[in-house]
């Protein structure tokens, strides 16, 4: 073997290892839909959601109603995941992370905005749109949405937040993270990190109640393990 090619191999593998790693974030990945939770050890239910899946859209309303409905024994966290067919995923996944800087209290009014703009936002829809155009407006639908509850400010520390390496970097940890737990599509599941491949967005209320409420009970009695 070539010396050189030897010599270099070996400088490159560690330094392969190191770009296709996930760097770690400084806290878990996510957003926690409440985080008020009193119980020390709350069932946890982990939702991959790309704020530009239809699927992911009607998923959400019994989502969210389970998540008020269990409460303190019960913790939601949405990770935001982009689905490349998706083209503007990765700015809505973006925008999430940019809003639960700015103020924690926006980041599921934020998805709950995309979800009723959809259609806006489109892959077909966008087509012929600049990427830029398409971020202005998700700024200005933010901004116009949540005017009377946002400083002055806010709009253009929004924006500054898509040139935030920072902030793109968080988003693709979100996607890497994703990745790592092998979701491919949305709306994906984890309850307690066990993957729950049957839910998706057809699932009803009493659908998840039948499948929190047991664990529920664990919590608190005896340890049973069947
Ligand atoms: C954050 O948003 C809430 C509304 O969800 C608002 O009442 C509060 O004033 C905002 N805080 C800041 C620092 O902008």
């Amino acid at each position: 073997m070539d010396m050189k090619f030897l010599i270099l191999s070996i400088f490159w593998v560690p330094f392969i290892r190191t770009t296709a790693g996930i760097p770690i974030p400084p806290r878990y990945d996510g957003f926690i839909f409440s985080d008020t939770s009193s119980s020390s050890s709350p069932v946890l239910l982990e939702a991959f959601i790309d704020p530009l899946c239809s699927d992911s859209a009607d998923a959400w309303p019994t989502v969210k109603r389970i998540a008020q409905h269990f409460q303190d024994d019960l913790m939601l966290i949405v990770h935001p995941f982009p689905l490349p067919y998706h083209h503007n995923a990765f700015f809505a996944c973006r925008a999430m992370h940019i809003i639960n800087k700015l103020n924690s209290t926006l980041t599921y009014p934020l998805l709950e905005l995309f979800f009723e703009n959809q259609d806006s936002f489109s892959t077909s829809g966008t087509i012929e749109e600049t990427p830029s155009s398409v971020i202005e407006r998700i700024v200005e639908l933010a901004t116009n949405s949540f005017s009377n509850l946002v400083s002055s400010g806010f709009e253009s520390d929004f924006k500054a937040g898509f040139s935030d390496p920072g902030m793109d970097m968080m988003t693709r940890i979100s996607f890497k993270f994703g990745c790592s737990r092998v979701v491919v599509g949305t709306p994906y599941f984890f309850v307690n990190g066990i993957p729950v491949y049957d839910a998706d967005s057809s699932w009803n209320f009493i659908q998840w109640a039948e499948l929190i409420e047991p664990l529920i009970g664990n919590n608190k009695g005896a340890h049973s393990i069947a």
